[in-house]
């Protein structure tokens, strides 16, 4: 069970890591930040390329930073986007990121969409990712 102000303290980060944002094609910032089950935060942004295609989410930033750092075992995430000039909104993590977080967190890793420290929708891995492919089925 993750606490009350620990879920807002991880959104307010999300949040602030939007200023880190390196989005001049999309214009649509995105910041992240990721809970260890032992308590730290690895925070994220998008960056974007301009051949497209090597640009990286906010979520996977922060979980290439985490693994690279000697952490591998999540509780939850955070995750505030939106347009540069606009409002923030519930913006879910995409495909591919969803498959990336498959690797590492279990089915009841928590993924908060934060609009604010205090107004976010919360889901699991396993509500966003059903019938998923794993690193079991490579067992
Ligand atoms: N993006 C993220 O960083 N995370 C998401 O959950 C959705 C999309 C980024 C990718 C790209 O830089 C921009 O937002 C527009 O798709």
């Amino acid at each position: 069970m993750i606490d009350a102000n620990a879920i807002s303290d991880l959104c307010q980060k999300a949040i602030d890591m939007r200023s880190e944002s390196y989005a001049p094609y999309s214009n649509f910032l995105v910041g992240s930040a990721l809970l260890t089950s032992d308590g730290k935060v690895f925070t994220g942004c998008n960056v974007e390329n301009s051949a497209f295609g090597p640009s990286i989410c906010a979520e996977r930033t922060a979980i290439v930073k985490a693994v690279s750092s000697g952490s591998r075992d999540f509780a939850a995430i955070a995750i505030a986007g939106g347009k540069r000039d606009g409002e923030l909104q519930y913006c879910a993590p995409c495909g591919v990121c969803r498959q990336v977080m498959r690797e590492f967190c279990r089915p009841d890793f928590k993924i908060y969409l934060a609009k604010s420290a205090g107004d976010y929708q919360e889901y699991t891995l396993a509500e966003l990712l059903p019938e998923s492919f794993g690193p079991e089925n490579l067992d």
